[in-house]
């Protein structure tokens, strides 16, 4: 499984954490930046990693700003993108169990990083559950199909 991971300034140390804590455990990820602590605009480190996962180069994504809003915002853009934007590790397994959720999004103004660390780990290893769940994505599949210019 291939992992993007992505910030802005103010998701960037918790961003820092989590690649380290996927890197020790073997794991396929790769940074989209920020690399450091300037201010810089969370949409162009959402539009990185959301592109990367929609377009399937990537197969998830996390993405990580103060509040996870904005993030969460810019990378819904995109087809075929559910970000989730999760506040404990309960959220963050029923974003995998009943939404698919295929971008994690965290708030690193407000999480505890250790919990950020325990809420990217049930979210990688949670299954979709399918079933009804899947009648309700293919409604929003519909939504795209729509609205979504170029979506398909
Ligand atoms: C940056 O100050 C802040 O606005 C951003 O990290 C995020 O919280 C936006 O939703």
């Amino acid at each position: 499984m291939k992992i993007a991971v992505g910030s802005d300034h103010a998701g960037y140390e918790l961003k820092e954490k989590i690649e380290t804590h996927l890197i020790e455990q073997g794991k396929d990820v790769e940074n989209y930046g920020t690399n450091g602590n300037d201010s810089v605009d969370y949409p162009d480190f959402a539009v990185a990693v959301a592109e990367a996962v929609s377009k399937g180069r990537m197969d998830r994504g996390i993405l990580v700003c103060g509040t996870g809003i904005g993030m969460s915002i810019a990378a819904n853009k995109f087809p075929h993108v559910r970000a989730a934007l999760c506040y404990d590790v309960f959220s963050a397994e029923m974003s995998r169990k009943h939404n698919n959720a295929n971008i994690l999004v965290l708030a690193g103004r407000v999480l505890d990083s250790e919990v950020a660390l325990k809420m990217v780990d049930a979210w990688l290893k949670t299954e979709f559950e399918g079933g009804r769940h899947k009648n309700r994505l293919d409604k929003i599949s519909e939504i795209e199909k729509k609205f979504m210019k170029g979506a398909k």
